[in-house]
Formats: C-alpha cells, structure tokens, sequence
C-alpha cells in the first residue's frame, strides 16, 4: 500500500490531471491520469485530491540571514533606509547577541517558513565575532529543523575578511564547526584591489576544501565595481564551475553597456549562478540618487538569456535592513516581476522557477523536484498555475515534507453580501 497519492494535480510546467504516488518519504511515480480513474486507484494510506490545483516542488530561499532575522528594533529601527546603516546598527546589536535569542527567532522564523511551504533556505552567518555565538546557533538551529527544513549555513565576513581583524580566522574556524559554503563581501573591503584579493582568498579556501561559494558581490551603485568580473574569473582559474554564486551584484544595473556585454559572457564560461533579491534592493539601492532613480536590482532577463541559473531570494526579513516580509516567497517573486519587467508568460514562469527550482540548482540540493525517485516534499497550492499563484500570492493549502503532511491553511475566500450577486468570492478566474 502507498504511502501517500496525490490525484488530479496541475504541475509547474503545465501538465494537468496529474497523480504522485508516495512511499517511504520518496516519489516513486508521476503520471497524467494516475488515481483519475476510480478503478485504476492505487490503495494509499492518505489520498489527497488536489482538485486540479498546482503542486509544486517547495519554495527554496537561496539567500537569507537568518542571524538577523525578526531582530526589528533591536536595539534602534533604520532611520535612513540605507545598506551602510543597517550594517552599523548590527554592529550595535551584535554585542547584545545571546545563543538563546537567536535560536528562538530562527526557530519562529523557520515555522513562518514551513507554512509558506518554504522548505529550504540558504543563510548567511556572520562571522566577524571571535565568539561566533551566531554560528554555534545557527548549527543548533540547522539541526533541530532538519527533519522539516534544510538550512544551508554561509560563513559571512559581514565586516570584510581582510579589513577587519581575525575574520579569516574566525571565517576558517566557522567551516571547521560544520558551517557549509564559503562567503565573502568584497565591495565591503577598503579598496577595489582588496576586495579582488578577498575574492581570490576565498576561492582558494572553497577550492581546496571542495566546498560551494556564496559571495555578496558588487552590492552597491557603483558602475565601476568589478568584484563579479574577478569571481567569475576566479571561478574558471580554480574549476569551480557552476559551484560559485554572486549573491545581489546590484552595481551591474548602473554598468556600461558595452562592458556588460564582455562581462555576461564571462559568467556564462564561469557558469556562475546569481542571486538577486528584490525587495531589498529595491528599497535599499538608489539611494543616493535624487530623480531619476535607479530600480539597482541586477540585469535578471539578461543574466537569463545568457544561460545563468538566476533565484530571487528574500535576503531579510524584520531586521537592521529591512523592516517587513514574512517568508513568503511568492512575494519575492512577484516583486522581483515587477522591479524586472518581466511581464510575458514565459518570463512571469520564469519567476516562479527563480524561487523554486533555480535555487534547489544552487544549493544542489538531493533529490529535488517532482519525478519519480526525488523526496516527497512539495506544496499544494490555491492556484491553478504558477502566474496565477504569484498574482494571488496563493495560499498554501498543505504542505509535505517527506510525504508527511507538516503544515495547512484553509482556502482563502470572502462572504460577499450583495443584491445579486454570489455569497462568496475567490479571486481565480474561472473559465
Ligand atoms: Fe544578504
């Protein structure tokens, strides 16, 4: 007897009345039209009939900090909206910093999460503190999730590997304690020349440790920045391929042209995956500028159309940078739509894949996806269709974790009291 069939399931890449049969935490069959006939039923311990809704592999974060997330007001709110002042007000934070508090608001964090069908995120975690309490939470935090959530850990320089003191050190020490990929922040260092040394450094660690790379990259206005250009060069001289990821590389929005034209070709050789995170770059970059206004998200369909593997990731949620959000990745995507223009069908697709599959690709996370032999993680959605699910940004009816049923949430809709009308109302078109 199956564990778990899913019957009449509409999937991201269109196809209808689809059914997933589950055993032992694992897909073993995807099929048009299986458990549609009542004959043909396989026996399952649990049937859902997702009444011709989308299922979706979960929602992946491909770019989090987790260490200062729901931290909001501590110890002072942003008053100027800027990146260099939320990095100054975690300065004033972290010294207050204690184990416990940082595991209570990841945990609260992670069960927002769960209930958008989130079910995988990678965070940044500071490790410019030679106590490292972050990273010792956050390692706590990774491990009690786990049956639930992957949390891939990022060891962050936040204040820069080379400018401040023992933070290569302290970045080293951090991958020994079991933090997982190797991250930097170049355009933080003191010069363009140390910041492509920093970039070089933690190349090399990656390279020789045979771990990922994850690298705020370029996080500024400046269309001068270069830090993309030496990593993705990095990346090809170490044979790092597809295992790197420039993480906001904002200034190539402000860039030359003619020089981007060079430089997308160069990350397309690198294989170098980009993250871009649109509610915050949105609020945080341009903010120099008087009118017009740069919008300083990266150039998304163009990194696209080169062939890079591209994600939207939340970045914050209710900290030093950023004072809104509840892990709802469908409203990472729907901003990141709108901030790129990316208004055609396939385009507005592409956008839900940017917080699904494309950050699984990052993470390279195991056994990801809807066929046969991938885990039994996904989510059902009040939606008929991955544009419309972003529109509506759908409610997450349930979702599964290694077919186990771990989170739900009852359909969204209103009464309407009005002569002639009908007693309620969702908000799908229906044809
Ligand atoms: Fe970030």
């Amino acid at each position: 007897m199956l564990e778990l069939l899913v019957r009449n399931a509409t999937l991201p890449d269109g196809r209808r009345g689809v059914g997933i049969a589950v055993n032992d935490g694992r897909i073993v069959e995807v099929r048009e039209g299986l458990g549609l006939d009542a004959s043909g039923v396989p026996a399952a311990r649990e049937v859902l009939d997702a009444q011709g809704l989308l299922v979706s592999p979960p929602f992946v974060d491909a770019h989090f900090h987790m260490d200062a997330t729901l931290s909001v007001g501590l110890p002072r709110v942003n008053a100027s909206g800027t990146l260099l002042e939320g990095i100054a007000l975690w300065g004033e934070l972290k010294p207050q910093l204690t184990h416990e508090a940082i595991v209570e608001r990841a945990l609260a964090y992670c069960d927002w999460a769960v209930a958008r069908g989130l079910l995988a995120i990678r965070s940044h975690v500071d490790v410019c503190d030679p106590r490292l309490l972050a990273v010792q939470a956050l390692l706590e935090v990774k491990k009690r999730v786990a049956p639930y959530l992957d949390l891939q850990l990022v060891a962050f320089p936040q204040d820069g590997v080379l400018r401040a003191p023992g933070a290569l050190e302290n970045l080293e020490r951090a991958l020994a304690m079991g933090v997982d990929v190797v991250g930097g922040i170049p355009h933080f260092e003191r010069t363009m020349d140390s910041g492509a040394e920093s970039v070089r450094v933690l190349c090399e660690i990656a390279a020789e440790q045979g771990r990922l790379v994850d690298m705020h990259c370029d996080e500024s206005d400046d269309p001068q920045s270069r830090h993309v250009e030496t990593l993705a060069a990095e990346t090809v001289r170490l044979g790092l391929h597809g295992r790197v990821t420039g993480s906001h590389l904002t200034s190539m929005h402000s860039m030359d042209n003619y020089y981007v034209s060079k430089l997308l070709p160069l990350m397309a050789e690198a294989q170098l995956n980009v993250v871009a995170n649109p509610l915050i770059n949105i609020t945080l970059q341009g903010r120099h500028d008087t009118y017009p206004r740069r919008r300083g998200m990266t150039r998304v369909p163009e990194q696209l159309a080169a062939g890079l593997t591209v994600a939207f990731g939340h970045d914050c949620v209710m900290d030093p940078w950023y004072s809104l959000g509840s892990g709802d990745m469908l409203e990472v995507a729907a901003m990141g739509l709108h901030v790129a223009q990316m208004t055609s069908q396939a385009a507005m697709r592409q956008c839900f894949d940017a917080v699904t599959s494309a950050p699984a690709r990052i993470l390279h996370l195991e056994g990801y996806g809807l066929e046969a032999g991938c885990r039994a993680d996904f989510v059902w959605l009040q939606a008929r269709d991955p544009v419309e699910a972003i529109r509506l940004r759908a409610t997450r009816l349930a979702v599964y974790r290694r077919g186990q049923r771990i989170a739900s949430m009852p359909p969204a809709t209103a009464a309407l009291s009005l002569p002639g009308r009908p007693a309620s109302v969702d908000f799908s078109l229906r044809r």
